[in-house]
């Protein structure tokens, strides 16, 4: 019998494709988030609804269920950070680990593994240090934020259940998320880098992050934290030229500044006006291996 995998926040970009791609390969898939929908293709697998807010989740979706991946959060990009935005952007993570928490201490279960998202956040934003799973955390907003999301998953792991901590990079998608994001100017002729275009981005192609998924989620030797990242950071110049070049639209010399981006956006520029180096060597010396490893070829294989 293939493993039974539970998926939280399964309904967003990476959740979607994480599903077809389980389904794909035999595994059995159960989706739990705020609404219940026909989440699941082809009418394979079911959907269950949990409140994170009221901390309460329908144990019948824990039936047989030998994995859960956790993806649930509110969109960091989707909304400006106002104060109660923030909470939201918090809350929404480490409630929602807390609610798995308090289910799976309290109910009889099968559960060997849960397999949580974390983001490259972690670190904060500096010049060159290459980040390790050993670096120290930052101290701005989102740094703040992923450590005490990071903080909960760990929590899981005192109920002896085995548990890994992705912590994601830019995932470049061709259905959503800051791909789509970067390349909407350049469709429309107005490519520029932004700010300095020095910030560096740590990637890693979406299909790369779903088959990490799988493998923490299957190989037992598998435990604490994970860069899921491919190890092939570029600058925001960079990866707009290269963007550019796959659509076949110039990109401007000309830089958007700092304080435009900052007016429009407010303290959520940080995301695209800094950036991090982030290593991918842990995860390889699992034997992990990427399909993606440069940015042209990951961009190449895209629909952009
Ligand atoms: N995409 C990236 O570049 C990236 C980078 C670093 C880290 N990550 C992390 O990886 C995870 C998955 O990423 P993604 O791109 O698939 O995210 P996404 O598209 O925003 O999907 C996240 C899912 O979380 C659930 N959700 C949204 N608001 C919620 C709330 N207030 N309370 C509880 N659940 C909520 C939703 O599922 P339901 O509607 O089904 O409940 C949503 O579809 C997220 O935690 C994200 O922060 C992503």
């Amino acid at each position: 019998m293939s493993k039974k995998i539970l998926i939280t926040g399964a309904s967003g970009l990476v959740g979607s494709q994480l599903t077809e791609m389980l389904l794909q390969k035999g595994y059995q898939v159960v989706h739990v988030g705020r609404t219940k929908r026909a989440g699941i293709p082809h009418k394979k697998g079911a959907s269950f609804v949990w409140d994170v807010n009221r901390q309460e989740f329908d144990t019948e979706a824990l039936n047989g269920v030998d994995v859960i991946i956790n993806l649930a959060g509110a969109g960091v990009a989707d909304k400006r950070w106002t104060d109660s935005r923030k909470r939201e952007l918090l809350e929404s993570r480490t409630k929602s680990l807390a609610l798995l928490y308090k289910t799976l201490s309290t109910t009889n279960h099968q559960v060997t593994a849960v397999i949580s998202a974390s983001a490259i956040g972690y670190y904060g934003f500096m010049g060159n240090e290459v980040f390790t799973e050993n670096s120290k955390p930052g101290t701005d907003f989102l740094a703040t934020l992923t450590k005490q999301w990071e903080a909960e998953a760990d929590k899981l792991a005192s109920l002896n259940i085995r548990t890994v901590k992705l912590r994601i990079g830019i995932v470049l998608s061709d259905k959503g998320g800051a791909l789509i994001e970067m390349a909407k100017p350049v469709r429309m002729f107005a490519g520029s880098p932004l700010g300095s275009g020095k910030q560096n981005l740590s990637w890693i192609h979406i299909e790369d992050l779903c088959a990490m998924f799988l493998k923490a989620a299957t190989d037992e030797t598998l435990r604490g934290t994970y860069n899921a990242v491919s190890g092939d950071w570029v600058t925001n110049k960079e990866i707009t030229k290269a963007i550019g070049k796959v659509l076949n639209r110039p990109v401007w010399p000309v830089h958007i500044p700092a304080f435009v981006l900052n007016l429009m956006l407010g303290e959520m520029a940080n995301i695209v006006l800094q950036g991090s180096k982030v290593s991918a060597d842990k995860i390889k010396q699992t034997g992990f291996e990427f399909k993606h490893t440069t940015l042209e070829a990951a961009l190449k294989s895209l629909k952009l």
